[in-house]
């Protein structure tokens, strides 16, 4: 018996929860869960920020390997605690994870090892007339970034030079906190993006089907920034030649220099790409698997997937636990609270979650149990996820599910997957 620990209550973690529980004899425990993970888990009932008393609960109940979803733990330093006391984590250290917490940080690392990325450069606080003066004799678009974690929100496309005065105005002022007290202002990059999951014990990896997130909240990629509206995948822009790229150009070089660093990268590598007429640049890397991407790469997985991470976090990566990267194709639509990223409201019940057909999963991740009935309690709330043989078959298949479901204010995209459709009529 494996018994592991997931910690996390989104829709990526219960997409990671669901896919563990199909390996063979493996216990689950998470802290703190949610609805959907409850059914396939022992819920643990345990401060999540108290990183000692985490760790005890793994000593005393012998936990075998932990798996951490979200980026803050990992942030906050969780990793290491549990190592430093010989537990198996599934996530890297603190410092392997300034890949995501710090962009400059990532920016002087691709630099350093050559790594595909957009020309770029860095500001701290004292700097600001040299911030602006450097805007004004860029090219627009320009992209300037916070430096820190900033929850999906650090990131401004500037398509005129007042906008991006005003971004280095905010972030330098503290509308970011200290994440904004160093920025990075970068090339703007034509191209489709794509997101890409490496599994990688800290020198060896596999990737798994590479999928294309939908981060704008309105239908043709229009309107804010959220954390992800839908995915799909595995997504045609990657082709073979495409992946072969990723593959030596940006994560074998990232995985060496993270080890030549001192910092061996262990767990998911999330490499974002911006691929242009067949070449990739990384966006921006993240210390862990990313949401809603998960939800449809791991329902086309096909293998032990536990294994795969028990393996990776013990240093001996297996790659046969992997059958088939993708069997089939999956497309992911989130259903969200009308009026997110922004204001909305919640507590509405919701009806139909038992209605789904077979070749369909929601994964919850905004919901909250009372009495039986499942309500709404978060911005993006479920991730219908359907199956196809092709990639407009999981798209119908997840439509479909989409009607069946309802709740007040649901508001979600109706174009979810279009984009990599066209690639195949
Ligand atoms: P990040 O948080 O770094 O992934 O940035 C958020 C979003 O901003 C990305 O998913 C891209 O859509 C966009 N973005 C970030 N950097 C660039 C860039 N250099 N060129 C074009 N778009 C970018
Ligand atoms: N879907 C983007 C992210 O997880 O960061």
């Amino acid at each position: 018996m494996t018994k592991i620990l997931l910690i996390g209550s989104g829709g990526r973690e219960h997409t990671i929860a669901t896919t563990l529980v199909k390996s063979q004899n493996v216990h689950l425990f998470a802290l703190p869960g949610n609805p959907g993970i409850s059914r396939i888990a022992q819920i643990v009932a345990l401060n999540a920020k108290n990183h000692q008393e985490i760790s005890n609960f793994c000593l005393d109940n012998s936990i075998d390997l932990v798996v951490i979803g979200p980026e803050q733990p990992i942030a906050d330093g969780l990793s290491d605690v549990l190592r430093s006391d010989g537990i198996n984590v599934f996530a890297p250290s603190r410092s392997a994870a300034q890949l995501e917490t710090s962009k400059l940080f990532a920016k002087q690392f691709m630099e350093k090892y050559n790594i595909p990325t957009a020309r770029f450069r860095a500001f701290d606080k004292s700097q600001k007339q040299a911030a602006s003066d450097y805007i004004l004799n860029s090219d627009l678009p320009v992209v300037i970034k916070a430096d820190g974690l900033a929850a999906g929100k650090g990131v401004i496309v500037a398509t005129t030079t007042g906008e991006a005065l005003q971004a280095i105005e905010e972030m330098f002022g503290g509308s970011f906190g200290s994440a904004g007290e160093k920025i990075v202002v970068e090339e703007f990059m034509q191209g489709e993006e794509a997101s890409i999951f490496a599994i990688t014990d800290g020198s060896n990896f596999v990737t798994l089907a590479p999928a294309q997130d939908h981060k704008r909240i309105l239908d043709g990629d229009k309107g804010k920034n959220t954390g992800g509206m839908g995915a799909y995948c595995p997504a045609p822009i990657v082709t073979p030649e495409v992946l072969e790229k990723v593959k030596s150009q940006i994560i074998i070089p990232t995985l060496k220099g993270m080890s030549e660093e001192g910092h061996p990268y262990v767990g998911c590598l999330y490499v974002g790409l911006m691929i242009n007429e067949g070449n990739p640049k990384v966006v921006e890397y993240n210390c862990r698997f990313g949401d809603p991407e998960t939800q449809a790469v791991l329902s086309v997985f096909d293998g032990d997937f536990a294994e795969l991470l028990f393996s990776a976090a013990k240093g001996e990566l297996n790659a046969s636990a992997i059958r088939e990267i993708s069997r089939g194709y999956a497309t992911c639509v989130v259903l969200a609270s009308k009026g997110y990223p922004d204001k909305y409201e919640t507590g509405f019940e919701i009806t139909g979650l038992d209605e789904i057909t077979d070749n369909v999963i929601v994964y919850h991740a905004g919901t909250k149990e009372i009495d039986g009935k499942i309500h709404t309690n978060g911005g993006r709330v479920l991730g219908v996820t359907a199956l196809g043989a092709s990639l407009k078959e999981s798209q119908t298949n997840a439509y479909k599910a989409v009607d069946i479901i309802h709740f007040e204010n649901k508001y979600f995209r109706r174009d979810i997957a279009a984009k990599g459709i066209k690639y195949s009529s």
